[in-house]
Parts: structure tokens; sequence; C-alpha cells
């Protein structure tokens, strides 16, 4: 029998992370040129054999029937069995790999449960569908990152850029002119449940203060909305700008992130900020197509382990 194989993308939040958990919309897009992998191989001539999971980018090779049933595989297991009202897995293989990088803003945790639900769920004869997929991404997300707002798995389940709000369903949004915009990693890790729970800490102690921050964000993120749909795309480099402010603002940038921002825009990028929860992982930044290999090879020598030029239509 073929393996079942089921692909996900990675993502970047082009903006308004982190108030989107207070409640403000947040836009985010995918990243196809980075993404994560789940393949089912049926094992019928040993159907005593159960379920095998073997996931090398993080040394995870082990039985199912193993695995702590709070380990976010085996949880995604659960749950797609659950919802799909059967008992057990027939015997099989399961393989993970990914090639978006952990702990850095991509949305690596996201795009595997997406990827794992997907073929597991094609595996057992019932492909789930979107709005499953994502329910359950969203409850494996919790796991990864205490409380997080759920753009992450809604972007990467629908593969298109998205306007996210907590309790609103999620709009497509319709790109009226191709952008370009390079990522850069810092290479410094960065857990988002640590980061969101420190702004929450934070917020909790000055409130005032933080709400006003996230409301200027949404304001901001609301703008791009429009720029985005009906608008010339150069107007939005400023708006990143003052995103990326008002985001050190609430404590969640370090200065190797600052100093990524600054180089790009002194390399004629148009606007750019950190992108995710901050403390470490990736920065973004609009460019013209023609400058783009430039800035990310500024970026590249000014500290970034890594760049992705990312075309988003
Ligand atoms: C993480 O990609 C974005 C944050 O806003 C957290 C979240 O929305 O869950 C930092």
């Amino acid at each position: 029998m073929p393996a079942i194989s089921c692909s996900a993308p990675g993502k970047i939040i082009l903006c308004g992370e982190h108030a989107v958990v207070y409640g403000t919309p947040a836009i985010a897009v995918p990243v196809f040129q980075v993404s994560s992998t789940t393949r089912v191989f049926a094992n019928p001539s040993n159907p005593e054999s159960g379920v095998w999971i073997s996931a090398p980018a993080i040394q995870l090779e082990t039985s199912l029937s193993t695995l702590s049933p709070l380990h976010p595989l085996a949880a995604t297991a659960r749950l797609v069995i659950e919802k799909l009202n059967i008992h057990s897995i027939p015997a099989c293989r399961i393989k993970v790999s990914s090639t978006i990088p952990t702990s850095a803003g991509l949305g690596s945790s996201a795009s595997v449960s997406v990827s794992f639900v997907r073929a597991l769920s094609t595996f057992l004869g019932h492909p789930l569908d979107d709005e499953m997929v994502n329910q359950i991404a969203f409850e494996i997300e919790k796991i990864h990152h205490k409380s997080p707002s759920g753009i992450d798995n809604t972007v990467v389940t629908f593969q298109h850029p998205v306007y996210f709000q907590i309790g609103k369903k999620v709009q497509i949004l319709k790109v009226a002119q191709p952008f370009t915009i390079v990522i850069a990693d810092s290479g410094l890790k960065s857990s988002t449940g640590d980061v969101v729970s420190g702004v929450r800490e934070r917020w909790l102690s000055s409130k005032t203060f933080y709400d006003s921050c996230f409301d200027e964000i949404g304001k901001i993120t609301n703008q791009i909305r429009e720029t985005l749909e009906y608008g010339r795309i150069e107007h939005i480099g400023s708006y990143l700008v003052k995103n990326h402010e008002l985001l050190k603002q609430i404590g969640v940038s370090i200065p190797a992130l600052d100093h990524l921002v600054e180089v790009a825009m002194l390399n004629g990028a148009l606007g750019a900020k950190l992108s995710g929860s901050g403390g470490g992982g990736n920065m973004i930044a609009l460019v013209n197509e023609d400058t783009s290999e430039s800035v990310s090879e500024a970026l590249k020598s000014s500290g970034a382990v890594n760049t992705i030029i990312t075309h988003i239509s």
C-alpha cells in the first residue's frame, strides 16, 4: 500500500501579534518555503505491531502506546480518532519530518499538527475537513503554548493570508498587489508560551498602558488590511515599523531583533518588524523585488543565521 503523505506550510505574522491574544485582529500569511510532512505507512502484514511514530527532528522513535497521553503527537492521534469515532488505529508507521526551525516564530508546532491530522485522518479513510483540522490543531497549540490565540493553526490550516480575530470567523484576505518579504532568523530560540505569559504578567500590573498599545496595534492591523486589499503595498512599510515600536514597548523585542530591523531599513527595506512572539526568533522586512537579495545579504552579514525570501499573493 502506498504511503499517505500530507504537508503543511510554515507561517509569519505580518502584524498584530500579542495584541491578538487580547482580542484585536492580526494578519498572518503562510510561508511555503518551509514545511512539515507526515507520512503514514500501513503495516498490514504485522497487524499486532501497533502504531510506530518517528520524528527524527525531535529524536522521537517510539510506539504510540508508550507515549505519554500529554505528548502533542499522542494527543493529536487521540483527538483524530475521537472525532472519527473509531476505537483504534490499524498497524502503521507514522513519520513526521519538518524543515521549519522550532521556537523561531514560524509556526512549526501548528504545521506539524496540521500535517499529522490530515495524514492520519486520510489513512483512516475519512480525511477531516479544514474546520476540524483547525480545531484539533488549536487544541494541540494549547499544549505547546499554554494560551495561544489560534492564529498560527488557522493560517497553516487554510494556507492563505488571513485576518484573524478571536471569536470571529476567519477572513481569507485577497491581496491586491503581490509583495515580497525577507524573513531573517536571529538564531535565538524563544518559547512562545513563555513570552506570551510574560506579556500577561506585565499587562496585569499596567493594564491601561498595555491596553492602549494593543489598541494601537489593532488599528495598525486594520490599516494594513485596507492597504493590502485596496492600496499600494509600499504604504505598509511605515505601519510595520510602528508595529515594531509598539512590540518593543510591550517588552517582546530584543537587541538582536532591533538590530536586524535597523539593518533592513538602512539597506532599503520599506518596513520591518519582529514577527511572532519575539524574545528571539525571526524578523520580517517588506522589500521591493529588486532589493530583496541585497536586504537578505545585509541581514546575513549582520547576524541573521538564515533568511527566506517569500512572495505573497
Ligand atoms: C505567535 O505566532 C503569535 C502570538 O500572538 C501568540 C498567539 O497569537 O497565539 C505571539
